[in-house]
């Protein structure tokens, strides 16, 4: 028997990208300030990476902080950046041990120097991993991402690397952020809305999704399992007439 995960469920997801959604509501609800719904939010991450072994799922990405985010107060902002600096000194150790390759992706530029030292931190700490795949979508937007590789992709045409008529569908891929990753199986989406929000625009055009009502603070593995269970039993066509 193959101990591999990846052929253990063969028909689940391989790669599961979730836009964690909802923890201002969760937090509203309980009377509280939306910070400490992003709190409540990121301690639901641990659970479901924990639980991506055992479903199969070799890559994980997750939505944490888009471009359009930096529209919200100075103290929504400021709150989870200095969220995301805790939730990476917290979790570091943890992650590193269990085997977890984290990467980021999103634009660095608009980070300040900390944040971004702890991101590379991480990033070297667990580049040697190779079990669940994490990935953190940090100040990213699929727009500003297609935006940043077409700006690499013509300096490379300016400077005489690639020819116009080479750029086909396998080529611009190669200048996102997500160049290392495979496309997204399933995109889940917590909290009700039935949108993507900027979220993995070119690497979607394929996948699977499902929105659920769930609030990203009440999401647990039991869901995901169920959600990747639901997956299983999907028609993927990508265009084809079924045979
Ligand atoms: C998602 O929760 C987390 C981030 C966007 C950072 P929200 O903060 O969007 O929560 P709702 O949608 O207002 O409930
Ligand atoms: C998408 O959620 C971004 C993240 C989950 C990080 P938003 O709450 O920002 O999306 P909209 O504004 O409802 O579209
Ligand atoms: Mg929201």
């Amino acid at each position: 028997m193959p101990k591999d995960p990846d052929n253990v469920q063969s028909r689940g997801p391989r790669h599961v990208a979730i836009i964690m959604d909802g923890n201002g509501r969760w937090a509203q609800a309980r009377g509280r300030p939306r910070l400490y719904g992003h709190h409540a939010g990121a301690r639901r991450v641990r659970e479901v990476v924990e639980a991506c072994p055992s479903l199969g799922i070799k890559y994980l990405t997750i939505f944490a902080f888009s471009t359009e985010n930096w529209k919200r107060t100075q103290v929504e902002v400021a709150g989870l950046m200095s969220l995301f600096r805790r939730y990476i000194v917290k979790e570091a150790r943890n992650l590193a041990a269990s085997g977890v390759r984290v990467r980021f992706i999103g634009d660095r530029v608009r980070l300040d120097a900390k944040l971004v030292e702890l991101m590379d931190m991480l990033e070297a700490e667990t580049a040697g991993n190779d079990g669940v795949h994490l990935t953190i979508a940090l100040n990213y937007g699929g727009r500003d991402e297609v935006a940043r590789a077409t700006k690499r992709l013509a300096r490379d045409v300016a400077e005489g690397r690639l020819r116009p008529e080479d750029v086909d569908e396998e080529t611009l891929p190669k200048y996102l952020d997500t160049r290392v990753l495979p496309d997204p199986d399933l995109v889940i989406r917590t909290s009700g809305e039935a949108r993507i929000s900027n979220f993995l625009l070119w690497q979607s055009a394929y996948s699977e999704y499902e929105f659920v009502d769930t609030l990203w603070p009440d999401f647990t593995a039991a869901e995901l399992e169920l959600l990747c269970k639901s997956y299983g039993s999907r028609e993927r066509r990508f265009g084809a007439v079924p045979a």
